[in-house]
């Protein structure tokens, strides 16, 4: 099957079956899909944070307002950017690139001083919403290779994320959770969305052209 049928294949969805778990060699390529996603100046400024533990998933439903994928799920998949950039952090990342392509430690000095310019002297808002963003592009990889792999998923915005991050200590990794992604197999008896059509806006009003 080509990507295009993998993405009609996906739905974001509102049951699982909780006695079907997910391989975790599986749950590994999925992870690795939304490491290898781009990121801008390639500053990866985001974590994923894998939950299994049952007591842990039960205790974010009521803070996912209620939706029961959270616990239904085999795997759960938390996407937290970092809640500001650093010099630190911004060093830290060109460290493993100089090293990964055995080059000198200044190689890229110009560049990550002109970063830290344009970063450091702005609000630690303006640098989440930026690390939120390219943690987001990840969330599509991860969503695009479950379902490559044939693992349903639910692409989620809704939780309030100052309780989870509370909840699983994020503020003290200097963490903000943006998005979450339970895993799992469809419950196809009793998931009201699994035989729905696909709706989006009409292609010739979503596609713009300027010839
Ligand atoms: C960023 C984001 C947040 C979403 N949040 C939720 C959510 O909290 N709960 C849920 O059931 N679906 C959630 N969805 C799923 C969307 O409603 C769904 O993707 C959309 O209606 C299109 O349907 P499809 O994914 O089945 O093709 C979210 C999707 C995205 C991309």
């Amino acid at each position: 099957m080509n990507l295009l049928d993998t993405l009609k294949w996906r739905y974001a969805t509102k049951k699982f079956d909780p006695t079907k778990k997910v391989d975790q060699k599986l749950v590994d390529q999925i992870i690795e899909a939304a490491w290898l996603a781009p990121t801008s100046s390639g500053l990866q400024p985001f974590r994923i944070i894998q939950i299994t533990n049952q007591e842990l998933k039960e205790k974010i439903v009521p803070i996912a307002f209620n939706q029961q994928q959270v616990a239904e799920a085999s795997h759960l998949l938390v996407f937290a950017a970092w809640d500001n950039y650093t010099s630190h952090r911004i060093d830290n990342i060109y460290k493993h690139t100089t090293e990964g392509r055995g080059q000198t430690p200044d190689r890229y000095k110009d560049y990550t001083d002109r970063l830290k310019k344009a970063y450091l002297n702005r609000p630690s808002e303006a640098n989440f919403e930026h690390a939120a963003r390219q943690a987001y592009i990840a969330f599509a990889f991860a969503i695009a290779m479950a379902a490559e792999l044939r693992i349903d998923s639910t692409p989620m915005e809704g939780f309030d994320s100052d309780a989870l991050d509370k909840l699983l200590g994020l503020n003290d990794m200097e963490l903000k959770s943006v998005t979450i992604l339970p895993l799992g197999y469809r419950d196809e008896a009793n998931d009201w969305l699994v035989n729905l059509k696909k709706v989006r806006h009409p292609k010739e009003e979503f596609l713009i052209e300027f010839k």
